[in-house]
């Protein structure tokens, strides 16, 4: 596999009581996060170097959150051995016995509400925080204070993306635009959700840009 494009990287120290958390993303020209469908996996929107560049991203985080969306589309997803892994839930639908489990179950969790607890297969661990909705600030919170994360890492999807922007606690994002145009009302994008006012929507600026071929590497941070 080529190197990908961030051979070195630097964050600032994160906040006080939480991590910093750092979206990776890649779209296409048009913005949407799929080539197919939203329940299905994505490896073909990003090059080699794409996927390279996410394993770089991945070597930096202490922990890696994801939406239950993109575990049920992605059930073969892995992750570098010794990283938290999370996956957000309501439903409790998710497969304990995929790699994301399976490889480090010691370090691997399902993140609900305290009324999500009961749909949460028994053979996975949980994290419960909040009464009917998971409760992203105190989740967070006890990432840093009983997990040590001092970096969060999140890859999605957009359902997932959105509450956390929504609630402000995104710090960074890396977004990899794919030279492809999808099309499609519906098809998801980085973040979805509910449209922020215009006195809300929050602003980033560029850190870092790379090209390599066709495919742009941008760096954006919370201002
Ligand atoms: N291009 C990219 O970089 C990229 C990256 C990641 C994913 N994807 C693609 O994006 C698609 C999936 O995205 P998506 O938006 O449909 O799904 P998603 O954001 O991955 O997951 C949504 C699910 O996460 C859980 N969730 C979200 N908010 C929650 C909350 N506040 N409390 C508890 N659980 C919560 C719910 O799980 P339950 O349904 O279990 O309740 C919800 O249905 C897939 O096709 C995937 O391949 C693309």
């Amino acid at each position: 596999m080529s190197d990908g494009v961030y051979p070195e990287l630097n964050f600032p120290e994160p906040p006080q009581g939480r991590p910093y958390v750092f979206i990776n993303m890649v779209s296409t020209i048009d913005g949407k996060i799929v080539t197919g469908n939203r329940d299905e996996p994505v490896q073909d929107l990003g090059s080699a170097m794409d996927h390279a560049t996410m394993r770089q991203i991945q070597a930096h985080a202490d922990g890696i959150l994801i939406g239950a969306g993109t575990l049920r589309s992605t059930p073969k997803l892995w992750y570098p051995e010794g990283k938290y892994r999370f996956v957000a839930s309501r439903s409790g639908a998710v497969d304990p016995f995929v790699r994301f489990f399976s490889d480090d179950p010691g370090r691997a969790f399902v993140v609900t509400s305290v009324a999500g607890a009961e749909r949460v297969p028994e053979d996975a661990q949980a994290i419960c925080v909040g009464e009917e909705e998971l409760d992203f600030e105190e989740l967070l919170g006890i990432m840093r204070s009983e997990m040590d994360i001092r970096y969060l890492l999140v890859e999605g999807g957009s359902h997932l993306n959105a509450e956390l922007f929504g609630l402000g606690f995104v710090d960074e994002i890396f977004l990899t635009f794919a030279p492809k145009i999808k099309l499609g009302e519906d098809v998801p994008t980085i973040a979805d959700g509910v449209a922020l006012d215009r006195a809300n929507v929050q602003d980033f600026e560029l850190v870092c840009v790379k090209q390599v071929a066709s495919e742009l590497f941008l760096r954006y941070r919370r201002v």
